[in-house]
């Protein structure tokens, strides 16, 4: 039947550019709200009549509501079948694996991310097209438009779908697969990974830990770390998943990981620590007492990727956003493989993957992946790891201590401003723009300015064209400092200052981040007036 689609409120829909529509739960719940979004995806989206969609989500709260909903939208809208994690379950990268493997149409991945979850937090839903990546712009453009005029939508009037038991069910027409959630994303890592060597690894006296942070990758490590892979009971910390992620922020960063950094770098540490997110597609690597910084994992993973079966017969090139550090370039260099210089977001990486020009692509924000799907993907990053350590039989430290001897260092580190005044952090940004002309030739923080920018990028797949994507300033010797504005925050701006240093003599390998940048972090500050401008005498969060 058809339905009016009147809202409470003026219906704000996905804003072009972003990956998906994120809002407090109470927004969600608003009569008609999660329907108009639904109904202006499947307006966009072209003709599936007959199609298969998938649909599966972190299992945050509103999680299994949201999914009835849309199974009836589905079945009204003309879709033959669709594919539903057992449970309502799927991690976004499990969620494009499905996508791919099955061929289906597209999927709604129901997620926001790291992102508080419960009753008064967050909830969020996003479209990803027939490759398993996220909906190109093209898209996401004329969803937000259907949006704004929506009048009415589509839904069948039927009882629930029993989302607990896996198996075919016909709903009004269509019919629905309630799937296992894991099973096709272990098969696929079973395919990629060396799980012998890494079961053999597991065996002898080598210690980990894998936080799953009470979000979507608790079953998932369960099943492929503790039951495939052998390790010992209780290796999956926080594996059980829950509604509010235990009232927690499952974001796998130093600052919100801090459970488990406490492990590594406590007594009796275990020689490998890991985490993933609320939707398992974001990933932090430890070491006994040891960080490695996601521009560093990128570069190792490249660079020691002919030593993990699904990599061996060579990659095809390596991408990475462009504030993430350049240590990956010199791998690709070392090993004449083509390396591109994306935005912030994984939709870019996407058209470099279908298109064959790269095999594996990260970002500094703790997102690491390759073609295997079209999403970053966590656990994908942590047994990448687990299979090098168990060919090198090395400490976490001393494979990025031969690393860093090889290849240099690049100091890295990347520090937020968060919730500052929009039209202050617009200043900031504009106060370095005003001396783009002034600035190159002459010294910052010891060494030479080469030139500034505010960056852009031609897609050389499609040719499209993206500007604006943070101001630079580019060093002689390779340094940089880049301001950007973030594009996922909810409140106010934040302002992402990154600082990134190159050092090539290996006796210098051992200093912290911190103190090896500080001279450019006080020369970020002075150029852009930020403290000043902001009020802010510290950032929010460093990594
Ligand atoms: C942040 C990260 C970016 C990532 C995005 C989505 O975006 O910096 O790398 O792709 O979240 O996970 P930002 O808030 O910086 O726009
Ligand atoms: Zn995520």
């Amino acid at each position: 039947m058809q339905i009016e689609a009147v809202s409470t409120q003026p219906f704000e829909g996905q804003r072009p550019g972003t990956s998906g529509l994120r809002k407090k739960v109470k927004v969600f719940q608003q009569a008609h709200y999660l329907e108009n979004f639904v109904q202006s995806v499947f307006d966009s989206i072209g003709d599936f009549v007959g199609q298969t969609l998938v649909v599966g989500g972190d299992g945050r709260y509103y999680n299994r509501e949201a999914i009835q909903t849309i199974l009836k939208m589905a079945a009204a809208n003309g879709f033959s079948k669709v594919f539903v994690g057992q449970g309502g379950i799927l991690s976004t990268p499990a969620a494009s694996c499905v996508i791919r493997k099955y061929g289906a149409y597209g999927g709604l991945i129901l997620s926001a991310s790291h992102n508080p979850a419960g009753p008064d937090d967050d909830f969020g839903i996003k479209y990803n097209i027939g490759s398993g990546g996220p909906a190109p712009e093209s898209v996401t453009e004329a969803i937000y438009a259907g949006t704004q005029d929506i009048s009415y939508y589509d839904i069948v009037e039927c009882a629930d779908v029993n989302l607990d038991q896996t198996g075919s069910f016909e709903l009004v027409g269509m019919q629905v697969d309630v799937i296992d959630a894991v099973a096709d994303y272990a098969e696929l890592m079973q395919s990629l990974f060396d799980f012998d060597a890494i079961r053999g690894l597991l065996s002898d006296d080598f210690s980990m830990v894998f936080d799953a942070m009470h979000a979507v990758t608790g079953p998932y490590a369960k099943i492929i770390i503790e039951d495939m892979l052998g390790a010992a009971d209780g290796t999956v910390m926080n594996g059980e998943p829950k509604e509010d992620f235990g009232g927690g922020h499952p974001d796998p960063n130093l600052t919100y990981a801090h459970e488990l950094v406490d492990i590594l770098y406590g007594d009796d540490a275990p020689d490998f620590g890991a985490a993933s997110d609320g939707d398992g597609d974001r990933n932090m690597i430890l070491g006994n007492h040891f960080f490695v910084t996601p521009s560093d994992s990128l570069a190792v993973m490249a660079a020691n990727a002919q030593l993990v079966p699904g990599y061996a017969s060579g990659i095809s090139g390596v991408a990475r956003s462009m504030p993430t550090s350049a240590a990956a370039d010199r791998v690709a260099e070392s090993l004449g493989l083509d390396c591109y210089e994306t935005p912030t977001g994984w939709k870019f990486f996407g058209n470099l993957m279908d298109a064959g020009r790269v095999t594996l692509c990260g970002e500094e924000s703790f997102g690491t992946g390759s073609d295997h799907v079209r999403e970053k993907d966590g656990l994908w990053a942590v047994l990448f790891w687990l299979n090098i350590l168990a060919v090198r039989k090395q400490s976490v430290e001393s494979i990025l201590t031969d690393h860093w001897k090889k290849f240099g260092r690049n100091y890295y580190s990347r520090h937020d401003y968060e919730g500052v005044d929009s039209a202050a952090a617009a200043q900031v940004l504009q106060h370095v723009r005003d001396q783009f002309s002034s600035l190159p030739g002459t010294q910052l923080a010891g060494r030479m300015v080469e030139n500034c920018d505010d960056f852009a990028y031609t897609d050389p797949v499609d040719g499209s064209v993206s500007e604006n994507q943070g101001v630079r300033i580019l060093f002689e010797d390779g340094s940089r400092i880049i301001y950007r504005l973030s594009g996922t925050g909810t409140s106010g701006a934040t302002i992402r200052l990154y600082l990134e240093s190159y050092e090539a003599d290996q006796n210098k390998h051992g200093l912290d981040a911190q103190d090896a940048l500080a001279d450019m972090i006080a020369a970020a500050g002075e150029v852009s007036q930020l403290q000043q401008l902001t009020g802010r005498d510290k950032p929010t969060v460093i990594t």
